[in-house]
């Protein structure tokens, strides 16, 4: 049983608690349950872009049979005061706000379950969910993978949510960004005390032979000064050395890092790392709504 009200971080789940909730998603995906959620009502709170997670949040809320307000236009007013009303009309709020503690916050002045689908840069923890469920159906466990995180590991927050997951499951880390986009010192810091087994590398082409998963993002611009700043692309090429068995990961949307001529690739996995997506967001919500 999952004994918590929202999901604002990955730091509240406990190993066990993400196994849980893995293993809902999967039952929930072999075995529908179109009525589980009937008369529940979620409040999607979108107030930055998103297409994946708000639209596998909804799809999740409408595929248990439960239905869905949106935030169309923002008025102008205090976040909280908006937040407080939204609370009022729904069982349950999923925001996204470029503010980092903004779902912190509206689990403040909100009374029903308060889920974050990404607070600026900070935390983004049901896209940690959809990635863990992609490794377990690629790898069968999650224990001890070789996971390379390539990109902005400064300002993007899938890459803060999921090293902290890694850390759970003793995976080791190898880091690779651009010079002022590593990932801050002090989540390091404490990932590391939390006995994360992780060094930074200058290139893909160092790690390549040794990693199960390379899990790329794109170089978060929206939240960045205006200087130029040149990032990674995964050449093929350089896949010609991976195992066989090593699999490409990206939260999407992509830019540059990622050509498309990567797609066919046997390690390619991003598409359906993100049609997992909706299952892990299905059990999230069963279980916040006590339905499970
Ligand atoms: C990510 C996000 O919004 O943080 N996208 C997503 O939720 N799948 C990654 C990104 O925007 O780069």
């Amino acid at each position: 049983m999952l004994v918590q009200d929202h999901l604002i971080s990955i730091r509240s789940l406990t190993r066990d608690d993400i196994l849980f909730l893995l293993k809902t998603a999967e039952e929930l995906r072999t075995n529908p349950q179109p009525e589980l959620l009937k008369g529940k009502l979620l409040a999607s709170c979108f107030y930055e872009p998103s297409t994946r997670t708000r639209l596998s949040f909804e799809a999740a809320m409408l595929r248990l049979g439960g239905q869905v307000i949106t935030v169309a236009e923002p008025k102008t007013e205090a976040l909280s005061d908006g937040l407080r009303v939204i609370g009022s009309y729904a069982d349950i709020l999923v925001i996204r706000h470029p503010l980092e503690g903004s779902a912190q916050l509206a689990s403040e002045v909100c009374s029903i379950p308060v889920i974050n689908a990404g607070d600026g840069a900070n935390q983004h923890p049901t896209q940690t969910l959809t990635d863990l469920f992609a490794m377990q159906q690629c790898f069968g466990q999650l224990e001890g993978l070789e996971v390379a995180f390539v990109g902005d590991l400064r300002y993007g927050r899938t890459v803060h949510s999921l090293a902290r997951a890694c850390a759970l499951f003793d995976q080791r880390l190898y880091l690779i960004s651009p010079p002022r986009l590593e990932m801050p010192e002090p989540l390091l810091n404490e990932l590391r005390r939390s006995g994360l087994r992780s060094s930074g590398h200058e290139s893909v082409e160092e790690i390549i032979e040794k990693v199960d998963l390379l899990y790329c993002t794109r170089l978060q611009r929206e939240r960045m000064g205006s200087d130029p700043i040149d990032g990674y692309q995964i050449n093929p090429d350089v896949l010609t050395s991976a195992k066989p068995s090593m699999r490409i990961f990206h939260p999407m949307p992509r830019a540059d890092e990622l050509p498309m001529s990567v797609d066919t690739s046997p390690h390619a996995y991003y598409f359906e790392q993100a049609a997992g997506g909706v299952f892990v967001r299905q059990a999230l919500l069963a279980h916040l709504l006590g339905a499970l």
